[in-house]
């Protein structure tokens, strides 16, 4: 079968702005696909000269508001856009458009000739914005009227379950000579496991905040193939991920795919945006995915539906990490280790013993690191802002716990040889320009209360910023002083150990 190339959209307003962006990722793909529709008007008419600009096979695009585009003109003007781009093709191939996208319902005979003519293959596409588009072999085959036609069709899914069906569908199609893919966030994998659906390409885009195609969920080419090294995919490659929702931002693919890179192992790591686990559950069994991260909201519903757990994973009641053996699902908690193996290095400690621990919250986070405090020994109180959670957390480990306010002062001064924070606040709390932390106020650090001498140990399982403004304040007293990315690094770890049975090398 042959690979699936990499197109890069260009969504820019000019042409010359089209060509920076393509220079930008030329060594990472085979092809660019000019969206005429996102041009300035002035810039349309000059299309014709655009293959020669770019030195790449290029397909020339129109799309229509109706197909996710900004062409809202009408069909009249769209025709003559076409012939302009069309017209005039050279005997020397790479100065025209090597392929031209003409909607299903756009058949207009003499732009068709004229492509023929000059040798362009037809992108024949199907865009749905809104819903699904099932029964995709037929519809393929449908769409598919000459050998120099590539049938397309792209829809917006409505759940994973939609792009479940899309992987499962395209198992019958036979050769590599379609386009199917599902749009947005949640169509991610179809992108990066274009090999897996026979696809004859995969579109990609350039990363830029104010783009105006960012609504179809592409990734930059760089991405593509260096992070998720989408030319090494094939029928060998064991896949992993990482669910969650809405799983925005993840930092977990740059980790695993980088430890697989090392060990030169035929894997990759994606991103399943799910939001029920069982979505997720279901698509990494329909598609044979071996491992998976979990992350919020689905920890706790993980756990229930794994066939073997750890007993760390039934007394945090939460499952961060799923691998598929033999023998069924098995349930890891890699949270409350990767933050031992954070403290351990951080303190130099090899135990906690002897040592009186603030833990400040009673969340899902807290639940894995008391878990950890009480196994290397530690005394701790809780500390949260609901009373109720940090007395049923502080009962499973004998802990004592308290309010999370100025009356605890006292309190928390007692349990200050280490200070664990483990609630959101302080997240994506910025410094300003030019300094290295916000200040600190009521509303940004949890314990804004308590005055740092300078003998506490503060741990900030916060990573973005580096230094929240509770770290800040510690830092200024000259307090030992870590954030959450350790923990965050460590978790991976166990995790790749875990679907791999191989060490974690990657940042070597
Ligand atoms: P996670 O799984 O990330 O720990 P969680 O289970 O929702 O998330 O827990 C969030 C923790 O942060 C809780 O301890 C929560 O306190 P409550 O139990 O009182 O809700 C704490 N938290 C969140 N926002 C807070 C705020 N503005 N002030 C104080 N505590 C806060």
């Amino acid at each position: 079968m042959d690979r699936p190339k990499v197109c890069i959209t260009l969504a820019g307003k000019s042409l010359q702005e089209d060509i920076d962006i393509l220079n930008k990722y030329r060594k990472f793909v085979n092809l660019a696909e000019l969206r005429v529709d996102c041009l300035k008007d002035e810039e349309r008419t000059l299309v014709r000269k655009f293959p020669q600009m770019a030195k790449i096979p290029t397909i020339l695009t129109i799309r229509r508001n109706v197909d996710g585009g900004q062409f809202s003109e009408g069909e009249a003007n769209r025709t003559i856009l076409f012939a302009k781009a069309l017209a005039f093709g050279s005997d020397d191939k790479t100065k025209n458009f090597a392929y031209v996208d003409f909607e299903e319902d756009f058949r207009v005979s003499s732009l068709q000739d004229a492509a023929f003519v000059y040798g362009m293959k037809i992108i024949r596409s199907v865009h749905n914005m809104e819903n699904p588009i099932t029964n995709i072999k037929q519809k393929i085959e449908n769409l598919s009227t000459s050998e120099y036609e590539i049938p397309k069709i792209a829809f917006m899914p409505h759940t994973l379950a939609d792009v479940q069906r899309l992987f499962e569908e395209a198992q019958e199609l036979k050769d590599s000579n379609h386009i199917v893919l599902a749009m947005g966030p949640l169509g991610l994998p179809s992108r990066i496991l274009s090999y897996r659906l026979k696809n004859y390409l995969t579109f990609t885009s350039d990363s830029s905040p104010d783009s105006k195609i960012s609504n179809l969920g592409h990734i930059d080419p760089e991405t593509l193939v260096k992070t998720y090294r989408f030319n090494d995919i094939d029928e060998n490659t064991s896949v992993y991920g990482i669910t969650g929702w809405p799983l925005t931002a993840t930092g977990s693919p740059a980790i695993h795919n980088k430890g697989y890179e090392v060990k030169n192992m035929n894997s990759v790591y994606i991103p399943v945006r799910a939001e029920t686990f069982d979505e997720a559950f279901s698509f990494a069994k329909a598609i044979g995915i071996k491992g998976m991260s979990v992350t919020i909201p689905h920890k706790e519903s993980a756990r229930i539906k794994m066939d073997h757990t750890e007993n760390s994973v039934k007394t945090i009641e939460a499952c961060n990490t799923i691998v598929q053996k033999r023998d069924g699902w098995y349930g890891y908690n890699t949270d409350w280790s990767g933050f031992t193996r954070a403290l351990i290095g951080f303190t130099g400690l090899k135990t906690l013993s002897g040592k009186n621990i603030a833990i400040i919250g009673a969340g899902g986070a807290a639940k894995a690191i008391a878990y950890a405090v009480k196994l290397l020994k530690g005394k701790a109180c809780i500390f949260n802002r609901t009373l109720k959670r940090a007395s049923s957390l502080a009962k499973i480990y004998g802990f004592k716990y308290a309010s999370l306010g100025p009356e605890s002062v006292k309190e928390l001064r007692k349990y200050s040889d280490i200070i664990i924070q483990t609630t959101s606040k302080g997240m994506n709390c910025y410094p300003p320009k030019g300094k290295e932390f916000a200040p600190s106020t009521e509303d940004n650090d949890p314990i804004y209360f308590y005055p740092f001498k300078g003998h506490e140990i503060v741990f900030d399982i916060v990573y973005e910023p580096q230094t929240t403004p509770m770290l800040g304040r510690a830092k200024g007293v000259n307090c030992k002083t870590c954030n959450g990315q350790t923990m965050l690094d460590y978790q991976a770890y166990e995790q790749f150990e875990l679907f791999t049975g191989a060490s974690y090398n990657g940042t070597n």
